[in-house]
This record gives structure tokens, sequence and C-alpha cells, in this order.
């Protein structure tokens, strides 16, 4: 197991050497160079983070392996050739797209996603899950970010690849992205071995306020005292990238310095839409809000919050707790 794992980062970085020449030397580079310039990048940024091109074709990457014991299966276990069981045929997972190299703590590249160049679907591709890939855990840029500032402070969790890659290149180099899926428990507690504060900076579109909502519900019964969490809501179809190209770093951090903290953004979703003067809104906000406040590790953030719904129901703690917590044993 751990000689087949060894293997696999073997191939995985050698994949990543043969998608990087092939943006530097194929015959199809041009349209690939044409679009990471369309998309803003420098070579710097495109260097420090791999990014390479797949060619279009069936067999590039078998070819460029065939002198493997068995290339097929190997890579077929290194999650970059797929099988057709009808036509018993082995090709290349990656077409005709944007290589971004995803990489582990240590800097080893364990998977990659591929973007297509135009509107073709699926937009993004990752590697198939392998020993060495569980795309719900991995973050991409983390190694990245790390490599750019010895000692960081914050991290932002953004949601896609270019908004990683697109903030670096305006000098935002803290940002990673979860692949395609939402912010997990796991997530957390791997960022805040790293940093103790988090800015979470999803889309300006409907599935990026929902991602928000369900990085909130994940934070609150996981952060303790010490650790901070904040959110940056974009204007409408926005994302980091779009934003950041158009307004530049300055403007950027300013949008940052005035990001919603944890208690903000909870308190502003709880109450919106509601008439905190009429009892029974204020009631429903109550029954809401409690339960998800009492998910929270003990600590002063918590007791604040507490104190906050006293202030914003006219009712003490005690008064509040009996009730709701009866009311939550009536329902479960
Ligand atoms: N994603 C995915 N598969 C798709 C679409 C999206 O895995 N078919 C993931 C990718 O990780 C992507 C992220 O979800 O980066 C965010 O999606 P989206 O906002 O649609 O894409 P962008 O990152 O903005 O991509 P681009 O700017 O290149 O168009
Ligand atoms: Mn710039
Ligand atoms: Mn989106
Ligand atoms: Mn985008
Ligand atoms: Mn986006």
């Amino acid at each position: 197991k751990k000689h087949k794992v060894k293997e696999q980062l073997n191939l995985l970085d050698q994949a990543t050497a043969f998608y990087q020449q092939q943006l530097a030397s194929s015959s199809e580079r041009q349209k690939a160079i044409d679009y990471l310039q369309k998309r803003g990048l420098s070579d710097k940024t495109i260097q420090h983070f791999q990014i390479g091109f797949s060619p279009s074709g069936w067999d590039n990457l078998l070819k460029h392996f065939k002198n493997l014991p068995n290339p097929q299966l190997q890579l077929q276990s290194a999650g970059l050739v797929v099988h057709n069981e009808e036509k018993n045929r082995f090709y290349d997972r990656f077409r005709d797209r944007i290589m971004f190299p995803i990489r582990d703590v240590r800097g080893r590249v364990i998977a990659f996603g591929g973007r297509v160049l135009g509107d073709e679907k699926p937009k993004y591709l990752n590697s198939s899950e392998t020993d060495t890939f569980h795309k719900s855990r991995e973050l991409y840029g983390l190694y990245e970010a790390r490599q750019a500032t010895r000692n960081l402070s914050k991290i932002m969790i953004v949601e896609g690849y270019m908004d990683v890659v697109g903030l670096a290149q305006h000098g935002i180099t803290w940002a990673v992205a979860t692949l395609g899926t939402a912010t997990t428990e796991q997530h957390l507690n791997r960022l805040f071995k790293v940093v103790s504060e988090l800015i979470f900076c999803f889309d300006g579109d409907k599935a990026g306020r929902t991602a928000a909502q369900r990085a909130l519900d994940i934070s609150l019964p996981t952060i303790q005292d010490g650790q901070t969490v904040k959110f940056l809501f974009l204007p409408e179809g926005e994302d980091p990238d779009s934003l950041i190209r158009k307004e530049g770093q300055e403007a950027f951090e300013q949008r940052i310095s005035q990001s919603l903290t944890l208690s903000e953004f909870f308190f502003k979703s709880q109450t919106e839409n509601t008439h905190l003067e009429s009892l029974d809104e204020r009631a429903k906000f109550a029954n809401s809000a409690l339960p998800k406040i009492q998910s929270m590790k003990a600590g002063l953030l918590k007791q604040m919050m507490l104190e906050r719904i006293t202030e914003l129901t006219g009712l003490s703690q005690a008064q509040l707790s009996s009730v709701v917590n009866l009311h939550q044993a009536s329902h479960s």
C-alpha cells in the first residue's frame, strides 16, 4: 500500500511536469496561452501554481507514459485515466483543459482540477477519488498560501480555483478554495490549525449566499474563543476573481476590512425581514436563534450572543432557555 501511494505521487508529479511542458511547447499551446492571458494571469502566477495544459486527444498522457510497466492501470489508479467498460478502452481523463495541480500540505501534487477553455460542460473536472485524494477534505491553494507567507495570520475561503489564483495575481496570496464541495467541519479544523482567523468570501449569487449560511451553521458549533470567523459578501454577479480584476487590490482589501463578524452575520440573517416590535416575531426569532447559539462551545462569544437575545426579546436567559429547551424537547 505504501509502495502504491509512492508510485501514484510519482506519477502525479511527472504528469504535472507533462502538463506544464504542454503549455510551454505543444502545437495547441497558443489557445491555452491566449486563455490564460484573457484571464489576466502572469507567467509568475502560472509558475507559482504550476498551471499547465492538457491537449485535446484521447491518449496524450497514456502515450507519454508508455514505458511504464502497466501505464493503463497505473494511470487509472492515479486518477488520470478512465476505463470505458463497454468499449474496454482506457483514455485520458483530462483533455483540452487548463490544468490546476492540487497540492497537499507538503507540496506534493495529489490531484488536478481541469477547466475547459470555452463554454463546454462540465466547466471543471477533478481527478477521480484515489487513496491519496479525497475531494471533500482538500483545500486548493493552502500549500501555495503558506509558501507565499511564512506566518499566515488569516485565510480567506473562496469557491473556486480561479478565485484563489486571481486573488494571488493581485497580491492577496492567502486564499484557499474547497473543491466544489460545501465547507465541512474538517476543513475548519484543518485551517484553524494554521491560523486563528477565517474569512468566508463566496460568489455574489444565490448559491454563494446559501454557501455562506451553511458555513455559518458549521462554524457556530465549531469555533472557540480565540478563533475568528468573518463573512465578506460581494456585489451581485461578482466573484472574488472578477471583482479584484475590476477594482484592484486596495479596493478589495477595503472590502475585507468591512467584513461581517460571525455574530453580526448571525443576527443579521436571523432578524432579516423580522419585525422585532411584534411579540410573535420576537418569539419566532428566539425559537430559531437560541438553539443555534446553545450549540456553540462554552465561551465569552456564546455568553455575549445569548445576552444579545435577551436584549432583543426582553426576556432573561433563564426564561428563554427554560421555554426553548422544553419546546425543543417536545419536538425531538
Ligand atoms: N465546480 C466544479 N464543477 C463544475 C462547476 C464548478 O467542480 N462544473 C467547482 C469548481 O471548483 C469551481 C467552483 O465550483 O472553481 C466554483 O464554481 P463557479 O463559480 O461556477 O466557477 P468559477 O470558479 O467562477 O470558474 P470560472 O471563473 O473559471 O468561470
Ligand atoms: Mn493588479
Ligand atoms: Mn458560482
Ligand atoms: Mn469565476
Ligand atoms: Mn465563481
